[in-house]
């Protein structure tokens, strides 16, 4: 397999140099090109690579977030990755997720953990620089290295019946967002093995923020400081899952108090194992507006954070308010049949 850089030059060749450097470094013995100007990628395994200087600006990247959201099919059947380099420590993450997004949306997978980024100072190598007995760059190095290696190396293994653990905390009665998602329950029919957890009214107490160590000791035992439904049904639901289903109402332009607990509360079971091989799915409703924002906070938070792959066109995306008004919208039928094809031909051979 060839990797495919595709390279998204910043507007002063200044910004670039850092970024061409470690890129040269980090790839050496690596069968790879650059992707030449408007040719076809799909099938690919693609390293999106761009630098943002000072100000998070990046008129290439800026074009080609335009042809990723205007192509629903451009990228079909690649699997992505991401190194972001700045020049100060702020828009490099808001950045990565917006691509990752409109990747996604364009057709393309993305790795678990599919980021590399590179604040002005490079602060953020810290731990692994540490961990790896190298300087800061160094780290950097080595990371875009390895990130290269897995996007060559990785496949996500498809499986007969898979085991679709769905996470929710809202009202069956009311909801729209739950609405969809028994539609697609229904669609998915026997396909699919599927396990509901309602985390509703603080059955899941937020992360405590126990130190490193403490989570580690806890992590190593399967347990969690706080235990409770955390501890004894999501964590091993989570294990024993292939793919996530998150349903996400539009609270305050973010995900719900419950779920955002949940995710922080997977720390603890992430520091001992990684979800490269679990995929995540999302259903996704505002009331107004402001969805894309909660996908990239889903996006952020469990890919680039917490290691789940993201399979192409990872969520259905809907707007409606008024109970029951999701199911009546435009062309729900349509989206719904290919949401529910899309989720079986990401997970079943
Ligand atoms: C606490 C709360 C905050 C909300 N914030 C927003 C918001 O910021 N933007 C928006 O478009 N809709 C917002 N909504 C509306 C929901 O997103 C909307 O009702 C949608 O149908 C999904 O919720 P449901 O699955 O419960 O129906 C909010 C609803 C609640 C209860």
């Amino acid at each position: 397999m060839e990797l495919i850089v595709v390279r998204l030059r910043a507007d002063w060749a200044e910004d670039d140099a850092r970024l061409d450097a470690v890129l040269r470094d980090a790839l050496d013995g690596i069968s790879f090109r650059e992707a030449s100007e408007g040719e076809n990628l799909r099938g690919k395994r693609l390293l999106f690579a761009l630098a943002l200087g000072q100000y998070g600006i990046n008129a290439a990247y800026q074009r080609m977030l335009l042809r990723l959201r205007r192509e629903a099919e451009l990228l079909e059947g690649c699997v992505s990755a991401l190194v972001v380099d700045g020049a100060g420590d702020l828009y490099t993450k808001s950045t990565a997720a917006e691509l990752a997004l409109a990747l996604n949306g364009a057709g393309s997978a993305l790795l678990g953990r599919p980021l590399v980024e590179a604040s002005g100072s490079l602060h953020n190598f810290r731990v692994q620089a540490k961990n790896l007995g190298v300087d800061l760059i160094g780290a950097y190095r080595a990371t875009v290295r390895e990130l290269a290696e897995r996007l060559l190396s990785e496949s996500f293994p498809k499986r007969a019946a898979p085991n679709l653990l769905v996470l929710h905390a809202s009202s069956y009665h009311t909801s729209n967002t739950m609405q969809l998602w028994a539609q697609i329950h229904t669609r998915l029919g026997k396909d699919c093995t599927v396990t509901e957890i309602g985390l509703r009214n603080g059955a899941v107490s937020d992360c405590s923020g126990c130190p490193y160590t403490a989570c580690l000791h806890f992590g190593e035992k399967g347990r969690c400081f706080y235990g409770g439904l955390m501890q004894d049904e999501v964590w091993p639901a989570v294990r024993s899952c292939d793919a996530v289903m998150l349903l996400c109402p539009n609270y305050n332009d973010a995900l719900s108090a419950n779920l955002t607990a949940f995710i922080n509360r997977l720390t603890g079971l992430f520091r001992q194992t990684r979800f490269y091989d679990k995929a995540l799915f999302a259903v996704i409703v505002s009331g107004y507006s402001g969805s894309d924002t909660v996908a990239r906070q889903v996006i952020s938070a469990m890919t680039m954070n917490k290691s789940f792959y993201l399979p192409p066109h990872f969520a259905l995306i809907e707007t409606a308010n008024d109970p029951g008004e999701a199911l009546s919208l435009p062309g729900i039928e349509t989206r719904l049949n290919r949401f529910a094809a899309q989720i079986r031909s990401s997970l079943i051979p």
